[in-house]
């Protein structure tokens, strides 16, 4: 792999994901800064980050992709690849925050969250992979979240959604190791983005009435987040870190927040557990990565 790198991002629009394009531009590494309607409702976001690239010649390209549509991920997996050749990473980022008490979310509501935060990066990977696996080389990212680990009340389904991406993140681990392909978690904390203003609220109003003190839970939950959120750019330099550590070096899971509960101890103790596991089933050998080795086939 070059050391300058083919990176797509997902939910390039606002906050972390546009963070990390501008970052990773300004080391030279090539950006698909991917987004939902650049032409609408993302214009003005499309727009700066154009004129950005233009006024500090960055290599940032903006595509269109909604990550609940195969077909919007199919056109903007392939026109990456017809402009730079391959794909080495791809940052699943697209997601967004459901608060409430999870009685009072309704079914739809679930729908839509886990068809963003954890199928997004579905048809994100199965996009994308036959791409690395020809290449033999690549890096998922998946922008997972201490909520990945950790439950919190009033985010019941957001955790959930969290600790799916966490456990598909895994198995991809082990099963493309022998391919040369990485796939890595990176979970932050709280950190100060728009995802705060885009939060969905459970809509079963009437539900949540008859809560009684845990009905302030939401409230509790979303005023600690946001008043201990801390700089966003902390995520973008940990990304940045990933992206440059050698092929074959990087962890799998990562945790930076502003306040650390256990999640380094939880992510430690599941690395001891899993080693055993893998052993157990006779996996140990065949889901150690190795680097670009014929392993497989396209
Ligand atoms: N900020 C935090 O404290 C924090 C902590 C841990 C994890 N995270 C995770 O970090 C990721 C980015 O969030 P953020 O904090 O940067 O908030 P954000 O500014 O609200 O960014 C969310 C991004 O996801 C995009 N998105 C939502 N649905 C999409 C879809 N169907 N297709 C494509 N893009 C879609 C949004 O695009 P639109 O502009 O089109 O809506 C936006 O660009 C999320 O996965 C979030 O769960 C955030």
């Amino acid at each position: 792999m070059n050391s300058k790198q083919v990176v797509l991002i997902t939910g390039s629009s606002t906050g972390f994901g546009r963070l990390f394009g501008e970052t990773l531009a300004r080391k030279g590494h090539t950006v698909f800064a991917t987004m939902r309607d650049p032409g609408g409702r993302n214009a003005k976001n499309a727009s700066e980050i154009r004129t950005l690239a233009e006024k500090e010649s960055l290599p940032i390209h903006v595509l269109e992709m909604d990550v609940t549509d195969d077909a919007s991920v199919g056109r903007a997996v392939d026109a990456a690849i017809a402009k730079a050749g391959r794909i080495d990473v791809v940052i699943n980022n697209a997601g967004y925050y459901l608060s409430g008490l999870e009685e009072a979310v309704t079914t739809e509501q679930a729908q839509r969250l886990m068809d963003t935060n954890f199928l997004g990066s579905v048809r994100v990977n199965r996009a994308a992979l036959p791409h690395m696996r020809r290449q033999r080389s690549g890096v998922l990212i998946h922008i997972s979240s201490g909520a990945g680990r950790v439950v919190l009340p009033s985010a019941g389904f957001y955790c959930a959604s969290k600790f799916a991406l966490e456990a598909l993140a895994e198995a991809y681990t082990y099963e493309l190791a022998g391919q040369g392909i990485e796939s890595v978690i990176l979970q932050p904390g709280q950190y100060e983005t728009p995802v705060f203003g885009n939060t969905v609220t459970a809509a079963d109003q009437g539900r949540t009435d008859t809560y009684g003190p845990a009905k302030e839970f939401p409230a509790k939950v979303n005023g600690a987040l946001s008043s201990t959120a801390g700089n966003a750019q902390e995520v973008a330099e940990a990304v940045l870190r990933i992206v440059e550590t050698p092929m074959g070096e990087k962890q799998l899971r990562y945790f930076v927040g502003p306040q650390d509960f256990g999640v380094d101890e939880i992510n430690a103790l599941s690395k001891r557990v899993q080693t055993s596991v893998l052993e157990a089933f006779g996996l140990a050998a065949d889901t150690k990565f190795r680097k670009g080795k014929a392993a497989g086939t396209v």
